[in-house]
């Protein structure tokens, strides 16, 4: 529960920390007399209204009447629960959250924290004092990088030979079983199990609390595979995870803007090089969830690629993933490299001033997307421009309500040459099927989709009779997948439930005031509009839940599934959309 942090660290936390970092970190805030200033981000504004008193460390909107403390602003910003908020606030200001038994992590995830930090300091400590430690050190200087950037990141070494991991922390049954659920296990058809990392350069993946959750590793030569990376576990969910971010955050006191590069060696390279805002996905797109997780930490973000025909694929991607989340306060833009080069080689050639120009020069979102979609019609044409607007529609759809929006739509009637009445007509008529999102990306207000889905049934529970099937959500790490589908359990067995009654049976539980502060928020979408977007956040859960099982089983190579694997995978693929 809530309440049993206790209140006199809650007091100090608030001396300590100071509400316009943190506010100013989202939300670039001005100097207004002795406060500051910024268009509230809880309302749609044109002049600021939202004030921040740093001598009441209290912010006020004036506008919508919006009020609170630092705790209160992660709150309401940042979408984080209490406890969330507190642990967000002391991790920044470098304080630890006193833990009692009720407020401490699961003791099943904790003690596979535990486990991943000693195997993470074993690596390092190989490093130090292996007798054929040569063969890495050699590895990472010819790589560039010092001893600093080594520690820094925590770069250790798994030796060669099947069982180093499996002999100093493998001592009982109950050890070797919680090996394998950290993941650094493998084991062969014959059942023999041995190191899932060997002979390889240790690369330890952090989360944002600075906790070890999984590896990288990477073979010294040509060999594949290049990287093996700990496979899905209790505590690690690789489209959740950015590498380097927990790092950036320590470095810089206030991050500016965070970049996004494509390996765990353009992380380290660009921090060796003295710039310490770079993180990378784990091999994966960049997902919304990451995205989220960024625009918490900063208020511009831009991504980085290769200038190939991949990379620009990959860019336009990763714009799609970002339209429910754009405007607000957050900038998002995109950099290309010369081709044949990765932000690695670049700054080991070029030196870091010739990357920070180029992060500077980034393109801006839009004009990234207009250039993109442009690119696929004749705009000197009137049959061009026309079509502009047709591909450029879908789109639009998925950008959250408000001052970016219309201005996208204003930019999209001067390119076509319309007016923007013209425009909206065209707009609102927009098919449904029209869809060019891979994923049903849906959210029209800049939460999640999950919360999204959350928010219709409470307000809205006899929805819950068009959806699909839901089973394996709950194996979703995300938040809300539990609400979500508990949610779903309870209308199913209970089909007349109301809103009231719902908010009634969540009253005990630590989410019941979440779930209030949805249940009163306003949903700018029709009653066939929330339909769609309830059915299509719990398909595109299911889906993802299916794929992330699916991911997992494959991962372990053919040769060592059992038969019961097997046909779960034919299963799941069977389930699977592609
Ligand atoms: P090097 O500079 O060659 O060390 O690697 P890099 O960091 O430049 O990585 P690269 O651009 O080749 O790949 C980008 C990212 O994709 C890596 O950081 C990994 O996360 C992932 N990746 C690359 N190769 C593999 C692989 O063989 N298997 C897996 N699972 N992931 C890989
Ligand atoms: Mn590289």
């Amino acid at each position: 529960m809530v309440g049993q942090i206790p209140p006199q660290f809650i007091d100090d936390l608030l001396t300590r920390v100071d509400i316009t970092d943190v506010i100013d970190a989202r939300v670039p805030l001005k100097k207004a007399g002795k406060n500051l200033q910024a268009c509230c981000p809880f309302h749609n504004e044109k002049s600021p209204s939202f004030t921040v008193s740093p001598e009441k460390q209290f912010y006020h909107c004036f506008g919508c009447g919006a009020h609170g403390t630092a705790i209160g602003f992660l709150m309401e910003y940042d979408q984080m629960s209490f406890p969330e908020a507190i642990h967000e606030l002391a991790d920044s200001v470098g304080m630890t959250v006193p833990t009692s038994h009720t407020i401490a992590p699961n003791p099943v995830k904790q003690s596979l924290y535990d486990l991943l930090d000693k195997v993470s300091q074993f690596y390092i400590h190989q490093l130090q004092t292996h007798p054929k430690r040569d063969l890495f050190t050699r590895y990472l200087k010819q790589r560039g990088l010092s001893s600093a950037t080594i520690d820094h990141f925590g770069i250790g070494m798994a030796p060669d030979g099947w069982d180093n991991v499996l002999k100093t922390f493998g001592g009982s049954q109950q050890a070797i079983q919680q090996l394998n659920e950290a993941g650094l296990l493998s084991s062969n058809e014959k059942g023999r199990t041995y190191d899932r990392f060997r002979k390889r350069v240790m690369f330890p993946i952090r989360d944002r609390r600075g906790r070890v959750i999984g590896f990288g590793g990477r073979v010294l030569d040509d060999s594949t595979p290049k990287y093996l990376n700990s496979p899905e576990t209790p505590v690690f969910h690789k489209g959740h995870e950015l590498y380097g971010l927990y790092q950036a955050r320590k470095a810089n006191r206030k991050l500016e803007r965070i970049v996004i590069v494509e390996g765990y060696m353009d992380v380290i390279a660009l921090a060796e090089k003295g710039i310490s805002n770079a993180v990378a996905t784990l091999g994966t797109a960049t997902t919304p969830e990451h995205l989220r997780q960024l625009q918490r930490s900063t208020p511009e973000v831009v991504f980085c690629f290769d200038g190939d025909r991949a990379g620009r694929e990959a860019a336009w991607r990763a714009a799609e993933n970002a339209l429910p989340l754009l405007g607000g306060n957050h900038q998002l833009k995109f950099m290309f490299l010369p081709d044949g080069e990765d932000p690695d080689t670049l700054v080991k050639q070029y030196g870091a001033s010739v990357f920070n120009e180029r992060v500077v020069a980034a393109k801006n979102y839009s004009d990234f997307f207009f250039e993109s979609l442009e690119s696929r019609v004749d705009i000197n044409s009137l049959d061009g421009r026309a079509r502009l607007v047709e591909i450029a529609r879908p789109y639009l759809r998925h950008i959250p309500a408000g001052v970016y929006r219309d201005m996208f739509e204003q930019r999209l009637a001067e390119r076509a040459q319309t007016s923007t009445s013209v425009l909206h007509k065209h707009l609102e008529k927009a098919p449904e099927t029209q869809a060019v999102i891979r994923k049903p990306a849906p959210v029209s207000t800049g939460i999640s989709p999950v919360r999204m889905a959350i928010t219709i049934l409470l307000q809205h529970p006899e929805l819950h009779a068009g959806v699909g099937e839901f089973d394996k959500i709950a194996t979703l790490s995300q938040p809300g997948s539990t609400i979500l589908v508990e949610l779903l359990e309870t209308l199913h067995q209970h089909p007349h439930l109301n809103t009231a009654a719902l908010l009634e049976r969540a009253r005990e539980t630590e989410h019941g005031e979440h779930l209030k502060k949805l249940a009163t928020q306003t949903l700018d979408l029709s009653p066939k509009e929330l339909q769609h977007e309830l059915i299509g956040v719990v398909e595109q859960q299911q889906q993802a839940a299916l794929k992330l099982r699916h991911e997992f089983l494959m991962a372990k190579g053919l040769s060592q599934l059992s038969q019961q694997e097997r046909q779960e995978i034919q299963q799941l693929a069977m389930r699977m959309k592609r």
